[in-house]
């Protein structure tokens, strides 16, 4: 048995900046009640016709990632992709980055656990490298959001939250078990599954044709939908839960943490964990106040952050905890 070890991270978002002003201009809301509400100043949207979609920004960051990890992109041995928001229905992103990478018929895998996803992808890499199948493995989370969103009156307790980005990590082997990825733990809760949700186009209820013969104008079943205040409280019970069976897992307490990176849901959520885990400052890394909440990428957008600023050093102990959409949610204890 091997250990897997994040050697590499990196991250793209697109240039176009929206604050909460320019969001006032587009429908009935303001600066103060997003702030109060979710931390969140700005987001990157990206523009039709910049060429960012969610496989170009994954690639972008994927490329970061590989040149950071300073590993041959030909020893990539498979690719992870998480995102909600792929470019075609099917397939998925996994194997456009396969092809513009050019690294041989490697196996390309799409994880649909939104802001999950980049845990579940983790976690998949290394259960992978542990093993001894695999050497390398390439996870990315990328979303393209701001398209897909109402950014009407109509939609605005969902559309200021939510923005565009995309984070990658290379995983490879590590030999000594007391280094990189100690656990991961992953959980689901489909009863849930409606209270967070883009109905639509789904083979299940209403597809493409359906959307278009009814040409409803009050049709939100293909916009994202939330029950926020029932996600508040599941998320700060969820993201409890599993940071702490990821710790008991290891032995370890809450003072050993040196870096928890939440999902960047919502800046109370995070606050509202660190509270509870009586963290310090600088041991809770968050940016959602210039990204929003960028889904699959948020995680590997705000690791990638926190390296560059030298704020995960060798030995560290790092955490990486997230809940969304299923509901799902799930935890990584990483010694740096
Ligand atoms: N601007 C101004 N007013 C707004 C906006 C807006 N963007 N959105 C909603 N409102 C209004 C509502 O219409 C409502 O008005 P009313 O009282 O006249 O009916 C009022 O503000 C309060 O609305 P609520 O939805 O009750 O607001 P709440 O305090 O619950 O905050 C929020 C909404 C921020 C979504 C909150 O429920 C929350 O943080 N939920 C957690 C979910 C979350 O963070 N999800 C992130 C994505 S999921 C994930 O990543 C896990």
């Amino acid at each position: 048995m091997y250990n897997s070890k994040i050697v590499g991270m990196g991250h793209y978002v697109p240039d176009n900046i929206v604050t909460n002003d320019d969001l006032s201009q587009l429908m009935d809301t303001n600066d103060e009640w997003i702030q109060e509400r979710t931390g969140i100043k700005q987001r990157r949207w990206a523009v039709k016709g910049d060429g960012n979609t969610t496989f170009s920004m994954g690639l972008k960051a994927a490329e970061q990632a590989i040149k950071n990890a300073d590993i041959d992109k030909q020893d990539i041995d498979f690719i992870v992709f998480a995102t909600l928001s792929p470019d075609y229905y099917f397939p998925g992103p996994g194997v456009q980055i396969q092809e513009a990478l050019g690294i041989g018929t490697v196996g390309a895998l799409d994880v649909r656990n939104q802001c999950s996803g980049f845990v579940y992808g983790i976690s998949v890499a290394d259960q992978f490298i542990k093993t001894g199948m695999y050497k390398n493995v390439l996870v990315i989370g990328s979303e393209l959001q701001s398209r897909g969103i109402d950014i009407s009156t109509r939609g605005r307790s969902i559309s200021v939250i939510f923005g565009d980005g995309a984070g990658a990590a290379v995983l490879s082997r590590e030999e000594d078990p007391s280094k990189g990825i100690l656990s991961t733990h992953l959980h689901s809760e489909g009863v849930h599954a409606l209270e967070l949700a883009a109905e639509a186009p789904g083979m299940g209820k209403r597809w493409v044709t359906d959307i278009i013969a009814d040409n409803d104008p009050e049709d939100m079943s293909y916009r994202p939908y939330m029950n926020g205040q029932f996600v508040f409280k599941n998320a700060i019970r969820r993201f409890s839960e599993v940071i702490n069976q990821g710790l008991e897992a290891n032995g370890l307490q809450v003072s050993d943490i040196d870096m928890l990176v939440p999902h960047q849901a919502n800046l109370r959520i995070a606050q509202f964990i660190q509270k509870k885990f009586q963290l310090r400052d600088d041991q809770v890394f968050n940016n959602i106040q210039n990204y929003g909440n960028t889904t699959a990428a948020s995680i590997p957008i705000a690791l990638s952050e926190a390296c560059a600023q030298g704020k995960v050093k060798d030995g560290d102990t790092v955490v990486l905890a997230a809940f969304g959409s299923g509901f799902t949610w799930g935890s990584v204890v990483i010694k740096w």
